[in-house]
């Protein structure tokens, strides 16, 4: 690592999998951007959190949906911290209804938050990102293009929609020695949709349900391995095999 600290934009990273990413990544020696759209506590306690493990840290508001907050917010990171050597799209609502019961309203609400608002974030950290740097969008286990998803059919289509634009910026940006990737969890023990402990066995053949550390360690894999990009790694234990 350089003299000057590498600092990493977690979206979403006031609580949950996002907090854990944060934690972890100070531990590595990155200063933290949190953003968040709602839980201002959460990420004002998490700044303290990290400023306490001695790195720099500070949080901002930001709706990913909308393109113009999205740019405003890295206008702000390019005047305060000058640079992102790492972009963690962490963001990713699930509200799972029957595709025969979605609305179109859902629909664009899912899309614009998942999908599109990785690719705003894409869009206006990759001129502040270095030869080095990284992105690393978290989708979800056992994505197939092909495969039906009666349950959270618009979840789905925005992760395999999130996994095709890393492919696509992993080889669009590879000259510029920026690597991107995908890290995809499958039931986390914090799910909504969590099976019991009898039951999990018949979902996930490794019969129990992931932890944070489990997602953060394949992160943490991701940035140590320079010669991978474009892949997504199920961290999973065998969900949907
Ligand atoms: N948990 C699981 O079992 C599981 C399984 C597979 C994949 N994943 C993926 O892992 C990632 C993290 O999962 P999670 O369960 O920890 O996530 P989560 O709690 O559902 O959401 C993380 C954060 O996203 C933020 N957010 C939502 N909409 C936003 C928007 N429009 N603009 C800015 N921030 C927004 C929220 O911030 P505020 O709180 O500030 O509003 C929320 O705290 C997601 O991409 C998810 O799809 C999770």
């Amino acid at each position: 690592m350089s003299a000057v600290a590498p600092v990493a934009i977690v979206t979403g990273g006031a609580r949950r999998l996002g907090r854990h990413l944060c934690m972890t990544l100070a531990a590595r020696g990155y200063d933290v951007v949190i953003l968040y759209r709602s839980s201002a506590e959460a990420a004002q306690a998490l700044v303290a959190d990290l400023a306490a493990t001695g790195r720099r840290a500070r949080a901002r508001a930001v709706d990913v949906g909308v393109e113009a907050q999205v740019a405003e917010t890295f206008a702000e990171i390019a005047r305060m911290e000058g640079r992102v050597d790492l972009l963690v799209n962490n963001v990713g609502n699930y509200n799972p209804q029957d595709v025969t019961r979605l609305t179109p309203a859902v629909w664009d609400a899912t899309l614009a938050t998942n999908l599109s608002g990785a690719y705003y974030c894409c869009f206006h950290a990759l001129p502040l990102i270095p030869a080095d740097g990284n992105i690393i969008n978290i989708g979800m286990a056992g994505l197939e293009g092909t495969r039906a998803n009666v349950r959270g059919a618009d979840y789905y289509v925005s992760k395999t929609g999130l996994l095709s634009l890393t492919r696509s910026l992993a080889a669009g940006y590879a000259s510029r020695g920026i690597r991107v990737n995908m890290v995809s969890p499958g039931q986390l023990d914090n799910s909504i949709d969590l099976p019991s402990p009898d039951e999990i066995g018949q979902t996930v053949p490794l019969g129990r349900a992931g932890e944070m550390h489990d997602i953060a360690q394949a992160v943490e894999y991701l940035l140590e391995a320079r010669y991978v990009t474009g892949v997504n790694l199920d961290v999973a234990g065998g969900y949907r095999l």
